[in-house]
């Protein structure tokens, strides 16, 4: 299972089969995921299209509700372990999507996001169909090291991150939006950072390391913490 060079392949899905789906791989592999900050706990439950409010024109056969304890960088935590499982169910040919145009039926204060999953025959692209951002324009200097960052997905596709070189890998920073965006597209913004950060683990997963330390913003950029890989 090498949920690496997913990265190069995935897209978001938005054509599902009705197929039904065996949840146990799905399960299991949660139960052992790689959290980013440990100290927040978080639940999953696994729902029908019927169990959720879609502002989509498209719908998926299930829905994934993400809950978290509300702690300091729930989102990116969330982003970063979600999307490792939307990794691996493209190796079991499940496509994904995160979606923020949704909700859950039964309100629940813990309630992130939801991703839509099901079996798809229409999963995979080629690497020139990825629309994103110059490696330039994502860091302090171009790195081929920050290749599965660049091709990270994220809410309108707006790759809210940027990378600073460090002497052991890089510090991460997420843009500060403005007030028009920060209503649109704020609370998403720490989903997307997570969901970059898990691409850097799965493709340094030996050397990968994560820690907040006490670093100032940049112009434009709010520091959220720093890599090894
Ligand atoms: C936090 C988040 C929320 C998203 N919400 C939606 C959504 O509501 N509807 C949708 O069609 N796509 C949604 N997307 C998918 C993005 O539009 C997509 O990831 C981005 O355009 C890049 O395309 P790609 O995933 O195919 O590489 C969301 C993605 C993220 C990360």
């Amino acid at each position: 299972m090498d949920l690496a060079s997913q990265i190069y392949v995935r897209k978001s899905c938005r054509k599902y089969l009705d197929d039904e789906i065996d949840m146990n791989q799905i399960n299991e592999f949660l139960s052992n995921v790689k959290s980013l900050i440990p100290e927040i706990s978080y639940y999953y439950e696994i729902l029908t299209k019927d169990e959720v409010n879609i502002r989509t024109r498209w719908k998926a056969p299930y829905y994934l509700a993400i809950y978290s304890e509300k702690k300091d960088n729930f989102g990116v935590n969330a982003g970063f372990v979600f999307q490792q499982l939307s990794l691996y169910m493209q190796t079991l040919g499940i496509g994904s999507c995160w979606v923020g145009m949704a909700s859950v039926k039964q309100d629940n204060p813990d309630f992130v996001i939801l991703i839509a999953f099901g079996k798809s025959d229409d999963l995979t692209r080629d690497i020139s169909q990825f629309k994103r951002k110059d490696l330039s324009e994502i860091a302090d200097s171009p790195d081929d090291k920050l290749k599965p960052a660049q091709l990270a997905p994220s809410a309108v596709n707006s790759q809210p991150w940027y990378f600073k070189h460090t002497d052991e890998g890089f510090d991460i920073y997420k843009v500060k939006p403005n007030v028009l965006k920060r209503k649109i597209i704020g609370k998403w913004m720490d989903i997307d950072v997570g969901i970059v950060l898990a691409h850097l683990y799965v493709s340094n997963p030996e050397t990968f390391e994560f820690e907040v330390k006490n670093k100032k913003d940049i112009k434009g950029y709010s520091y959220i913490g720093s890599i090894k890989i």
